[in-house]
């Protein structure tokens, strides 16, 4: 008797405990649906953005920025009311990844924090001027990175990975890596709202599929775009403390004030990881070119491709979280560099304070 009491229990508990993971599932189910539908309270960027380029629901779609700058006018099928959002969420997404901006927070964002150990990431930190850098007079910056020229690539190989992905898939890359964080899955909203956004940069740009377009993709600078005296780790040091530490810090870590990320970390716990694309292992064309081009920011261009180049060559040298493909020992390794080599440089500076700096070569 007391056999089928047991037996009777343990199924009651196995169907409860399944019942309450069903009601959640239900739950999370309702409040997804219930963001889908919601009216989107887009960035100040974003607002900006889509409005620009004339986003709105309706049977055609025609892009002010072709007539702007060829006089065409192409009507293109227009987006519903869901595409509006979907392509809205995602422009916030790209802006705002950490949800700072949000009145919600991070769920406003699909809580994509849940895919990021950085509290720092911003997709627009590294994809700028959301996905989408022009200069002043609106044409298309080459290897600025843009996103709507990189989902016409549609599946490209990988040069970091190797292989052959799809937009989602080299989305997830930067996810797992320049944010320092998880996998999202290929079908989460998350990625699909970046997708919208992409795809629609692409249909206000004009921009065809298949097409290799000069913004796809980051400028690289390599060595033999330098003076080809090799990379500089002291003079890379010394021109970080004297153009970018002010605002990304000393060591490196970025500068929050009040919960708000006004300069991200370039090394550190919350930057990017050794096998994001932007370090990739130390190799240093990506992040000399992203450097030349975008910073010091408000002086975008001032800097020689040699100082890029050194400057990387130090940042890449810098303490950060190991990379999604170098297993246990590197993860521990960098994480222990990450705690002992900030007091130690504190050090090192504290005693070279007393004497005359290094004269900068
Ligand atoms: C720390 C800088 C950084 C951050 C932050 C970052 N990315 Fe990237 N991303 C890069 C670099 C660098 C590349 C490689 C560019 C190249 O191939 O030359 C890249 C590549 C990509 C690509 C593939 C581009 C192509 O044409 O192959 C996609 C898609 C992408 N990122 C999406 C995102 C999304 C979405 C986010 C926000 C979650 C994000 N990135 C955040 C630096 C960054
Ligand atoms: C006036 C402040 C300021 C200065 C000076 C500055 N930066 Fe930045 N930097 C920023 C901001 C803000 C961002 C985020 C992107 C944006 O808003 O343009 C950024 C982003 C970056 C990124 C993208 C990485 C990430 O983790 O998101 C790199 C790399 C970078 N800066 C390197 C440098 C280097 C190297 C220098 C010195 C040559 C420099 N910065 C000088 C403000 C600055």
């Amino acid at each position: 008797m007391a056999v089928v009491w047991v037996k009777l229990l343990r199924t009651a508990a196995i169907v409860a405990v399944l019942g309450l993971l069903y009601l959640l599932a239900i739950e999370k189910h309702a409040e997804r649906d219930s963001l889908r539908e919601a009216p989107v309270e887009l960035t100040a960027a974003c607002e900006e953005k889509l409005q620009a380029y004339a986003l709105s629901a309706g049977e055609v779609y025609r892009s002010p920025y072709l007539h702007k700058t060829t006089g065409r006018v192409s009507d293109l099928s227009g987006y519903s009311e869901a595409d509006v959002r979907a392509i809205q969420r995602g422009c916030n997404i790209v802006d705002d990844t950490q949800g700072q901006l949000a009145k919600q927070g991070a769920r406003e964002r699909w809580n994509a924090t849940r895919f990021s150990r950085s509290t720092h990431t911003s997709c627009d930190h590294c994809h700028q001027n959301l996905g989408d850098k022009q200069d002043s007079a609106g044409n298309r910056i080459v290897g600025s990175n843009g996103l709507g020229a990189s989902w016409v690539m549609a599946d490209m190989y990988d040069r970091f990975t190797g292989l052959l992905l799809p937009y989602e898939m080299r989305q997830m890359q930067c996810f797992i890596n320049s944010s320092n964080g998880f996998k999202p899955n290929a079908a989460d909203d998350l990625l699909r709202d970046i997708t919208a956004y992409s795809r629609f940069l692409s249909a206000a740009l004009d921009l065809k599929m298949g097409h290799r377009y000069p913004e796809q993709g980051m400028e690289e600078i390599p060595a033999s775009a330098t003076l080809r005296r090799g990379d500089d780790y002291v003079r890379g040091a010394h021109l970080y403390r004297e153009k970018c530490a002010a605002c990304h810090g000393v060591q490196g870590f970025g500068t929050v004030v009040d919960g708000r990320v006004l300069y991200p970390a370039l090394a550190g716990p919350e930057s990017f990881s050794l096998d994001s694309r932007m370090h990739f292992g130390r190799v240093n064309t990506v992040m000399a070119g992203f450097i030349c081009r975008n910073m010091p920011l408000g002086q975008e261009g001032s800097l020689e491709n040699q100082d890029c180049r050194d400057i990387a060559y130090y940042i890449s040298t810098l303490p950060r979280p190991a990379g999604d493909r170098q297993g246990p020992l590197v993860a521990a390794w960098q994480q222990l560099m990450m705690g002992v080599m900030p007091p130690l440089t504190r050090y090192a500076e504290s005693l070279g304070r007393s004497g005359t700096p290094h004269a900068i070569p």
